[in-house]
């Protein structure tokens, strides 16, 4: 029988059990979620898995980084089939707020505020609120969880940076790895907001990770950045997708790139389907 995860809904029951791991002399990997876990996901608890003695999942929908018009509502919401695919992952324990007020408790008055070039433009030119609030919490989960190693997904990149930036600025010791995106068979990056799509957006969504692709190849093989990128936005808009944006960035800083000579670059992509807004990105060369 596969055992499930002990799930954790109090802090002082996440910190007694991560205390008797740490006396047991066990490592922590942290896998911070908002629930709705799909093969993405699963695979970064694998990789926690990989890196560590014990494996602690947080599934938490964290009001902090939705604005007020966006979908925290109706975020999927699937705690009994998480759990299932959890044990079938093995991970040991699932930290689970009870509520939200164990995350924000009555008159919380702090917020973490990352800066520097990482968090210029790309998704916090549409979403000013988010970066805050996915650095708040995720400071939160470090430091009641104390995790040696954390994973995180290249499929939010500038997340990524902007997390890996956030816990070198305020001395967390954690390990922040990124952990490569899960694509369906077509490419389209899995995300829990694909269940949002209806068939026939579905059915175009892969176009975003075609049209990243092609550019990468192109900006690879010599083609001017400025011009691909132009090129890439018409195929996306005349594809039915409302862009966001689609820009060039340097893969470690995410400073704007004009040519390959700039350093690693990184494409990444934000549009929109009808109501359902999907990011993705891909590394050239
Ligand atoms: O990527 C996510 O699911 C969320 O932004 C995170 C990192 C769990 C913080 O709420």
């Amino acid at each position: 029988m596969v055992q499930r995860p002990k799930v954790l809904r109090t802090l002082p029951a996440l910190r007694r059990s991560l205390a008797r791991c740490r006396a047991a002399g066990e490592t922590v990997a942290l896998v911070p979620t908002m629930g709705a876990l799909h093969e993405g996901h699963l695979s970064l608890v694998r990789l926690a898995r990989r890196k560590s003695a014990r494996v602690v999942v947080s599934i938490f929908v964290n009001p902090a980084q939705f604005a007020p018009a966006e979908d925290l509502a109706t975020y999927p919401r699937t705690f009994a089939a998480d759990l299932a695919a959890l044990a079938r992952e093995k991970a040991d324990l699932v930290w689970a707020p009870e509520s939200v007020a164990v995350m924000y408790p009555e008159g919380f008055s702090t917020r973490v505020a990352p800066g520097g070039p990482a968090t210029v433009g790309l998704e916090d030119a549409y979403r000013p609120h988010f970066f805050g609030g996915v650095a708040t919490v995720v400071a939160k989960l470090f430091i009641q969880a104390l995790p040696d190693v954390a994973v995180f997904g290249e499929k939010d990149y500038q997340q990524l940076k902007v997390v890996t930036r956030m816990a070198r600025d305020l001395d967390i010791p954690v390990r922040v790895i990124g952990a490569p995106t899960v694509r369906e068979a077509d490419g389209l990056a899995m995300s829990s907001r694909n269940v949002y799509l209806s068939p026939a957006e579905r059915a175009l969504a892969p176009t975003l990770h075609r049209v990243l692709v092609d550019c990468a190849a192109r900006i690879a093989g010599g083609r001017p950045v400025k011009a691909t990128l132009a090129r890439g936005r018409d195929t996306i808009a005349r594809a039915g997708f409302r862009l966001d944006y689609l820009e060039a960035r340097h893969a470690d800083t995410l400073e704007p790139v004009r040519s390959t000579r700039d350093g690693p670059v990184r494409l990444l992509v934000a549009a929109w389907l009808g109501k359902t807004r999907l990011i993705d990105n891909v590394g050239v060369g």
